[in-house]
């Protein structure tokens, strides 16, 4: 058989996002092409080939020549300027009614413009937010798709088969209008920084007032997943208290610096905030609690001068303490969820998105990285409004 209109979706950009979804959507039986300007990426994924239904390409010609029209092209390159870039290349191999999937984590005003610019020269553009880091495009990521309605139906039965499944339900489901599923992903990492600020800040209560060491923070976070609080992030955070050093003898944790950068979608959502006028505060205190934690030597040599490095323990009982700490860590964590759903119902009106609200707390309960039981419960409240 040729290469030529063999393959039924195309995918650019084959990092380790790009591949596992390759893999993901092949594995659900469909027909896939990689495209990558790097030939090292082109190899891993022949290698990973195990029939002709997955074939990595080294032209981006005969990688577009090579798939079903209209095409599916996605795209998992870093978003910005990157994305223009590869579109630009794409445009002369293209015909009208092709779709372009950008899959990134874009910004929505560039998506915006992308669907605008892209549909005058008749082409379909479809911007997705997807969630689940490395495992879950693999195996199951939440996908949230926006855009051109017109297409949707192409691309629904694709998603779908790929995604991560609560109750037999695909945790996909569209997004509204235009840009609106960049949006909500923008919306769901504002939400993940609010969720990690608040499990660090706990973490430091138990540590420093609580003088709990690893082993007993890992049974507090263990056990708090099995109750109310269970989520993905408390779980991996569970998991982290008792990852060893690579020489297995050191907790990981205690040799890691206590700063991190970011790669901007929470202070996207918090500046978005601003000009929609939605109070997000729990959102924009953990975009600024991100920013200092990147100032270490600031910090360093404030606390020399606070002498902060001396905080009291707490008198309070130590079980006393954990519940104190587990009920602030409940109500805080809904209103998280609460201040990023009420942001999403005022952007959807802001920028005429027309989101389903009830359907975004849906996507959320498994695949994404905010997973967690208490979406079960947001849905059910959405679902008896309507
Ligand atoms: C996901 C994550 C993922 C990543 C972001 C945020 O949903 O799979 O949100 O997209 O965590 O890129 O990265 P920063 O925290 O570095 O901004």
């Amino acid at each position: 058989m040729t290469d030529s209109h063999n393959y039924q979706v195309g995918m650019i950009g084959l990092g380790t996002m790009g591949c596992n979804l390759v893999l993901n959507m092949n594995n659900s039986g469909y027909r896939v092409a990689g495209y990558d300007k790097d030939p090292l990426k082109i190899d891993v994924l022949n290698k990973l080939a195990t029939n002709d239904s997955l074939k990595a390409f080294a032209g981006i010609a005969d990688f577009v020549s090579s798939l079903q029209t209209p095409r599916i092209i996605m795209l998992l390159v870093p978003a910005g300027k990157v994305v223009d870039y590869v579109i630009n290349d794409l445009i002369p191999l293209l015909q009208p009614g092709d779709i372009i999937v950008d899959c990134g984590n874009s910004h929505f005003t560039d998506t915006a413009i992308r669907v605008e610019t892209l549909s005058k020269l008749k082409f379909h553009f479809v911007g997705i937010g997807i969630s689940g880091g490395e495992t879950g495009a693999r195996y199951g990521p939440s996908i949230m798709p926006g855009g051109d309605k017109e297409v949707y139906p192409v691309l629904s039965p694709i998603l779908q088969s790929i995604a991560a499944r609560v109750n037999e339900q695909p945790c996909t489901a569209y997004m509204g209008n235009g840009a609106a599923g960049h949006y909500v992903k923008m919306v769901h990492n504002g939400i993940e920084y609010a969720l990690m600020q608040l499990i660090s800040e706990t973490y430091h209560l138990l540590k420093k007032s609580g003088s709990l060491n690893n082993t007993q923070l890992h049974q507090v976070f263990d056990q708090w997943n099995k109750s109310r609080l269970q989520a993905y992030l408390i779980e991996i955070t569970a998991a982290i208290f008792l990852q060893k050093d690579e020489n297995g003898k050191d907790f990981l944790l205690d040799n890691i610096l206590d700063t991190a950068h970011q790669k901007g979608t929470g202070a996207w959502m918090s500046q978005d905030a601003m000009t929609i006028q939605s109070p997000i505060p729990s959102i924009d205190a953990s975009v600024s609690q991100r920013m200092l934690s990147a100032l270490k030597k600031e910090r360093i040599e404030a606390a020399d001068i606070d002498n902060i490095n001396n905080e009291k323990t707490s008198d309070i009982h130590s079980e006393s303490l954990e519940n104190l700490v587990e009920e602030a860590l409940h109500a805080a964590f809904i209103i998280c969820y609460t201040q990023g759903m009420a942001m999403l119902q005022q952007g959807s009106l802001y920028y005429k998105f027309d989101i389903p609200i009830k359907d975004v707390a849906s996507i959320w309960r498994g695949g994404c990285i905010i997973r967690a039981a208490m979406l079960e419960d947001i849905m059910q409240a959405y679902e008896k409004e309507e």
